[in-house]
């Protein structure tokens, strides 16, 4: 339907404008009944539906309607498929629609810069590039469904502790590459109908009212066309926040915020336009929505059968010693509360009011060769002698132990941050206990972030299974049982000891983190420092093996405009159908600028009979090789070689092959009396330069004399790389006036 949204503008008060920058409650943004304009609702998000109607609450603390809880993004993340994601939003987008919610509050994309982040169950990856690609997915199917989405918490929030105030100090390098791509990427690709800013604030200023994060980058580099969001309650001074480009303030004020917007324009302190263009754009959405308002029933036992697909897609075999599938067959004894009462979704905001939940006691409970003991609670950490013992004691009497692990609801929430990566005490302590007196061990884990394993050697297989959703428990069965062959890989780094990872040292701090370790987040940072991890970023196993061959890039040779597909045979070798995820990486080995190791650049998830061979191709765009340049503050692809990496996970790659890019573009140089000869030496446009300065400095210390030794020669080589052009002046070798002429000169070499 086309609508005159700017004349229906034109037609309202000062008081209904300012109005509509706010929301009527915890839920809805305001209408205005006399022009038709409707009050519409949003709510969580991510992974389902939490409508609340009174009493409504950003913890997820009061009842919300009965809905689906789909797997969090820790574990749905992990099935590297754009198509299910896809679908899952399909679903969530018609619950929305059925009940009448105009906005899901989702997806969360923050980085997991640190495994204690208290809501990294909520988020992607660690990878900027996975989190983008999931979250394009997610969002193309919730609004498929005329819903819009929020993606969310624009940027920087890695942390629960003070969020409301603390400041992410993080140089603009690393906010590029790594904090916003997945937000880029988003906004680029699939349009949110809405961005959801953080709480925080960025380099000393809020999130909510910052011009540049919302309006320079978001707005005018990226092309974002809907509306901005506050985090409920992330509002500072309303009237900056709306000049730097946040239009809603969520939730209501109470009136405080939109008295600060009508007093601001009386007395000319903001210009009503900029009022009128939030409007505009709050509108736009909010008409969207009302038409394409369909009639949709909710399907929430079909929409349960999808959340168990999901999970059995995403779900990752970390370790299997031979001893998974189980085999109907085998006495299997497990053990550990989490078999009933299995811990699926995190607390806070997303918290789902699931109308069932699958336990895999459900699912195996009364069948032949189970049986169960308790262990230990899955809600507190205390070790219960009695239980212990009656544990071990099944234990022994089986073929096979399956031990359900995890961390309790208390331990990882929204709201704050986990003080340690340990699993509870009680449980470390009965895993080993048992592995003592049972070697066919296996481990199921239950956690929205990695845990520490002290544990791992003795067992023979560990499923992690993260926060599953609510059908988590027949996933885990049909895993377990080989009904469904796992496919899952991990979106995430599992460290041996959280001191292993990069934030360690700074992380949690009340007013400032520093984010010292810039791009160096995840397997980036473990790559570079050659450190061994538990388990690496893409891992996962299958009940089946794979075998990669054939790698062939279109061509060798690129420029900076260009695309070039890598294709590769990948073939099942095992005797079971199933599915494998295939990871493209880019290395940069033209040694010219500080870059990680390799980054994830592709993947693709595919199907493969028994002994079938498939050819896959990927695309590399020119952003696969570029690294954002903070002297041109843009993007920029050195010149040179590149290495394409073809890999099961990011520790095991299988393939690889070189390609040139030679970029037409140039960095512009920068000559001055301080530059260096290795600088000069380093540039093709500079380097007969270099070499004349080089030869200079040498005659000058009779460094190249066969009397020197090879230490005095290395360290006049150093010295004369190393110098300043100023200094050919300094040792009377040119006068100022005529280094500076050829400073000219080099400039327009
Ligand atoms: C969370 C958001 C959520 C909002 C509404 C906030 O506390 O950070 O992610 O969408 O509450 O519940």
């Amino acid at each position: 339907m086309k609508r005159d949204i700017g004349a229906l503008i034109k037609k309202m008060t000062l008081e209904e404008k300012a109005g509509m920058c706010s929301g009527l409650d915890f839920w809805h943004l305001k209408g205005v009944e006399r022009l038709g304009i409707p009050s519409v609702m949003v709510s969580d998000g991510p992974h389902g539906l939490r409508k609340q109607d009174d009493k409504g609450d950003h913890l997820g603390i009061n009842d919300s309607i009965k809905a689906v809880c789909f797997p969090p993004a820790c574990l749905s993340a992990c099935s590297f498929d754009r198509e299910l994601i896809k679908e899952m939003g399909v679903h969530i987008g018609r619950e929305a629609q059925a009940e009448d919610v105009s906005v899901v509050l989702g997806p969360a994309v923050n980085i997991k810069r640190s495994p204690l982040c208290g809501r990294n169950f909520e988020y992607y990856s660690e990878d900027p590039y996975l989190s983008g690609e999931i979250a394009i997915a997610c969002i193309q199917g919730i609004q498929s469904q005329g819903v819009g989405t929020s993606i969310k918490h624009f940027a920087a929030n890695n942390q629960e502790y003070n969020r409301l105030s603390c400041s992410s100090e993080v140089d603009e390098r690393t906010l590029r590459e790594i904090y916003f791509p997945a937000f880029e990427n988003a906004v680029k690709k699939a349009q949110p109908k809405t961005v959801m800013c953080s709480y925080n604030r960025i380099n000393g200023v809020y999130s909510s009212e910052n011009p540049w994060l919302l309006t320079d980058v978001l707005r005018d580099e990226w092309g974002f066309e809907g509306y901005v969001m506050s985090d409920w309650g992330a509002v500072n001074e309303r009237v900056a926040g709306l000049k730097a480009g946040l239009e809603l303030e969520m939730p209501s004020s109470n009136g405080t915020g939109d008295a600060e917007i009508i007093n601001a324009v009386k007395n000319g302190t903001l210009d009503e336009t900029v009022l009128d263009n939030a409007v505009e754009r709050i509108l736009k959405v909010v008409f969207d929505y009302i038409d394409n308002r369909h009639k949709e029933k909710l399907e929430l036992e079909a929409d349960h059968q999808e959340a168990k697909r999901i999970a059995c897609e995403s779900m990752v075999l970390l370790k299997n010693e031979g001893i998974l599938p189980l085999k109907k067959e085998e006495k299997v004894a497990f053990i550990g509360e989490f078999f009933k009462k299995p811990r699926y979704q995190g607390g806070g905001s997303s918290h789902i009011n699931s109308f069932k939940v699958d336990s895999a006691w459900d699912c195996l409970n009364g069948k032949e060769n189970v049986v169960y003991a308790e262990g230990f609670s899955a809600v507190d950490d205390v070790y219960n002698e009695n239980l212990a013992k009656e544990a071990c004691e099944v234990a022994k009497n089986a073929d096979k132990v399956v031990i359900f692990a995890g961390l309790p609801d208390s331990f990882e929430s929204e709201g704050y941050d986990r003080k340690h990566m340990h699993l509870p005490e009680c449980q470390n302590r009965l895993i080993k206990e048992i592995a003592q007196i049972q070697p066919e061990l296996i481990v199921v884990l239950h956690n929205g972030s990695p845990v520490e394993m002290p544990w791992l050697s003795c067992t023979k297989a560990v499923l992690e299974a993260y926060l599953g959703g609510q059908a988590v428990g027949s996933a885990i069965a049909d895993i377990l049982y080989g009904i469904v062959n796992p496919s899952g890989k991990l979106a995430e780094t599992f460290p041996y000891k959280l001191s292993d990872n990069p934030s360690y040292l700074n992380f949690n701090c009340p007013e400032k983190v520093e984010y010292h370790e810039g791009l160096y987040v995840g397997y980036r940072y473990y790559d570079k420092k050659e450190m061994d991890v538990a388990f690496p970023f893409g891992h996962g196993l299958s009940y089946t093996t794979f075998e990669y061959n054939n790698m062939r890039l279109s061509t060798d040779s690129i420029t900076e405009k260009d695309i070039v597909t890598v294709s590769l045979d990948v073939k099942n070798t095992g005797d079971m159908a199933g599915k494998e995820i295939v990871q493209i990486y880019v290395k940069d080995n033209t040694g010219t600028s500080m870059r990680p190791i390799k980054e994830l650049k592709g993947f693709e998830k595919i199907y493969l009979e028994p002994g079938e061979t498939k050819t896959i191709e990927i695309c590399l765009d020119s952003r696969s090789f570029a690294y954002y340049n903070m002297d041109i503050h843009d993007w920029f692809i050195e010149s040179g070689d590149y290495e394409i990496l073809v890999g099961a996970s990011s520790r095991d790659i299988r393939l690889n092959a070189t390609l040139h890019i030679e970029n037409s573009q140039k960095l512009p140089l920068k000559v001055h009396m301080n530059t260096t000869i290795e600088e000069l030496l380093g540039d093709e446009r500079t380097k007969k330069y270099g070499l004349k300065f080089k030869h200079e400095m040498d005659v000058l210390f009779g460094g190249s004399e066969s009397t020197s030794t090879d230490i005095e020669d290395a360290m006049a080589d150093a010295m004369a790389l190393s110098m300043p052009i100023r200094n050919l002046v300094g040792f009377g070798v040119y006068k100022k006036e005529d280094m500076l002429t050829l400073i000219e000169e080099i400039k327009n070499a």
